[in-house]
């Protein structure tokens, strides 16, 4: 039987970057009337079993935006299980290939970014904003949130990279 398809979206601690993004992308599933299992974990495993960062909910929730769960640490099974893979930055993603190659998993990563319809010449990273200011958990809202319906969008189209 067929089943929604899974989208992961991986940071580092999965307590700011991509549990923003989870979220993110979960409004713009129910404003597109997709059903999609969305999901989100970090490379690392110092946060596993906390809430989303205060300061990043605080700068979510000033945009309307709610974060939810706890943070877990990724597996190779939660990598092969996902239809796309989403890292925050080229370090995560980086952590992820190696992940999944040691695991021999073959896993569908891409950047976030990738799908930014403003992303411009320069990096496609969304900036770890955990050591920053709060000028840097804002601009993770804006990226995140401008590019979530563009995810689900060539998704449902089947032009995903
Ligand atoms: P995230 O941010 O990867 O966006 O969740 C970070 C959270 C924690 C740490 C680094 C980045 N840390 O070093 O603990």
């Amino acid at each position: 039987m067929s089943r929604p398809p899974v989208v992961l979206a991986v940071c580092l601690g999965n307590i700011c970057r991509s549990p923003t993004a989870e979220a993110a992308l979960r409004e713009a599933a129910e404003a597109a009337g997709m059903e999609v299992t969305i999901r989100s974990a970090g490379t690392g495993g110092w946060h596993v079993g906390h809430p989303p960062d205060e300061r990043m909910r605080r700068a979510a929730a000033e945009d309307g935006l709610h974060l939810s769960g706890t943070a877990d640490r990724v597996t190779p099974a939660e990598l092969a299980e996902a239809d796309l893979v989403l890292a925050m930055d080229r370090s995560n993603l980086a952590d992820l290939q190696e992940l999944a190659r040691q695991a021999g998993v073959d896993a569908r990563i891409h950047l976030y970014r990738e799908f930014d319809p403003e992303a411009g010449d320069g990096d496609l990273d969304v900036p770890d904003p955990y050591y920053g200011g709060p000028d840097g958990f804002a601009e993770v809202v804006d990226m995140v949130r401008r590019t979530a319906p563009e995810v689900l969008a060539r998704l449902r189209a089947g032009t995903a990279p």
